[in-house]
C-alpha cells in the first residue's frame, strides 16, 4: 500500500500544503502574503489572521491537485516550530483537527529540517538525492548555520550566526538603501548590473565555524550615511553597485566558515537551503567552490528555498518511516536551533 503524506506549513507568512505518495511530491501549493508589504516586515497578528483564512482552501487544493481523496492519507506531517507561534497555532491546531477526523498519525517537523531535508523533494521517483553525510548551509531570514547531515534522524550545528542572519542583513542594509521588504530579492536582481569591487565594507574575525553579520550591516550604514552628507543623491546613483558590492561581501562571510567547514570535515557532499539560497550569487558561489573542489553540490530549486510545505511533508515522510508519530497534545515552539 502507498504512503502518502499531507504536509502543513504555517511558521511565517506562508500557507502552504504538499502532498507526497510514497517519496514523490504530488502537490505544492503556496498562498504567499501580500499584506505585509505595507509594513515593511512581517506583522504576526495579520500573518495569524491570513493562515486562518488561507489553510482550509489551500489543503484543499493540494489534496485536489494530488489526485487523492482526503482518506487516502496514511499521516500528517506540520511544522511545529521554530516561527511566530499564532502562525505556528493556526497550522498546528488545523493538521490535529484533520488528524483527528481522518484517525490518521501526527508527525512533527522542526522547519530547519524541513529546509535541510529539502534535497530528498523528488519530482519524479528517479530524483537525484544527496548522499550521507552531507554539509548544509542553511541561510534564511532567521538563520544562518552549517550544518553536518548524518541522516534525516541526525543533525549536527557545526557553526551559526552569534547576532544576524544573513537574510537580515540582506533585508536591513535593502531597507537603509529605501527598497522594499524583503529587500534580498531586490539587492540580487540590482547587483547583476552592479560593479562588486567598487565599495568595502567590513567582514568580520569570529574565531571557529560561527558567523556575524551586524557589523557588516553598521558598516553598510555609515558608509551610506557619510557620502549622503556630500552628495544627497549617493544611493540612486549607486544603487547597483551598493548592491553588487554588498551581496559579494556576504557570499564572502558566508564563504569562508562554509570552505572551512568542508575542510575540516572532509565531506564531499555540500547543499544550501533556506530563502537566501535562492540568491543568484549564492548559488553561483557554492556551485563554483564545489566544481573546483571536487565536491558534489546540491542547488535547491528556487520555489524550494523559502517557506513550503514541501519539504515538512518530506521531513514527515521520513518519520514516518522511523515510526517516529506525534501526541496530539504536542504544542508548538516558537524558538529553536536544530
Ligand atoms: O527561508 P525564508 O523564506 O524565511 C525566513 O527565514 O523568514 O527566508 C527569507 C529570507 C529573507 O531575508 C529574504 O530577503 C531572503 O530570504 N531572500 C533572498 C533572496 N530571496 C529571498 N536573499 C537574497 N537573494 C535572494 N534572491
Amino acid at each position: 500500500m502507498s504512503v502518502i503524506i499531507l504536509g502543513i506549513e504555517s511558521s511565517c507568512d506562508d500557507t502552504s500544503a504538499a502532498v507526497i505518495k510514497d517519496g514523490v511530491l504530488m502537490s505544492n501549493v503556496i498562498a504567499s502574503q501580500k499584506v505585509h508589504e505595507a509594513y515593511g516586515g512581517v506583522v504576526p497578528e495579520l500573518a495569524s489572521r491570513a493562515h486562518q483564512q488561507n489553510i482550509v482552501p489551500v489543503v484543499s487544493e493540494a489534496i485536489r491537485q494530488a489526485g487523492i481523496e482526503k482518506g487516502d492519507i496514511s499521516a500528517i506531517a506540520f511544522t511545529r516550530g521554530p516561527g511566530l507561534l499564532g502562525s505556528l497555532l493556526v497550522g498546528t491546531s488545523f493538521a490535529k483537527g484533520l488528524a483527528l477526523a481522518l484517525d490518521v498519525p501526527l508527525l512533527d517537523v522542526n522547519h530547519l529540517h524541513g529546509h535541510v531535508l529539502s534535497h530528498f523533494i523528488k519530482e519524479s521517483p528517479d530524483g537525484e538525492v544527496p548522499e550521507f553525510p552531507y554539509l548544509c548551509l542553511l541561510i534564511s531570514g532567521g538563520n544562518s548555520q552549517i550544518i553536518r547531515v548524518d541522516s534525516p534522524y541526525k543533525m549536527e550545528v557545526l557553526g551559526q550566526t552569534i547576532d544576524d542572519a544573513a537574510g537580515e542583513a540582506f533585508d536591513k542594509c535593502a531597507k537603509v538603501m529605501g527598497l522594499p521588504y524583503p529587500g534580498g530579492p531586490y539587492i540580487d536582481r540590482l547587483a547583476a548590473e552592479g560593479d562588486p569591487k567598487r565599495f568595502r565594507f567590513s567582514k568580520p574575525h569570529i574565531a571557529g565555524l560561527d558567523y556575524s553579520f551586524s557589523g557588516l550591516k553598521t558598516s553598510f550604514l555609515y558608509t551610506l550615511r557619510d557620502a549622503k552628507v556630500e552628495n544627497p543623491n549617493f544611493i540612486e546613483e549607486n544603487k547597483a553597485d551598493l548592491a553588487a558590492s554588498l551581496q559579494k561581501t556576504i557570499i564572502d562571510i558566508l564563504m569562508d566558515k562554509f570552505s572551512k567547514a568542508v575542510k575540516i570535515t572532509g565531506i564531499k557532499t555540500i547543499a544550501i537551503g533556506g530563502g537566501v539560497s535562492a540568491n543568484s550569487g549564492v548559488r553561483d558561489a557554492v556551485q563554483h567552490y564545489a566544481d573546483c573542489h571536487h565536491l558534489k553540490a546540491f542547488i535547491p530549486k528556487r520555489l524550494f528555498t523559502t517557506d513550503n510545505a514541501a519539504m515538512v511533508a518530506v521531513a514527515g515522510y521520513f518519520k514516518y518511516l522511523n515510526k517516529d508519530f506525534c501526541d496530539i497534545s504536542l504544542p508548538p515552539f516558537a524558538r529553536v536551533t536544530v
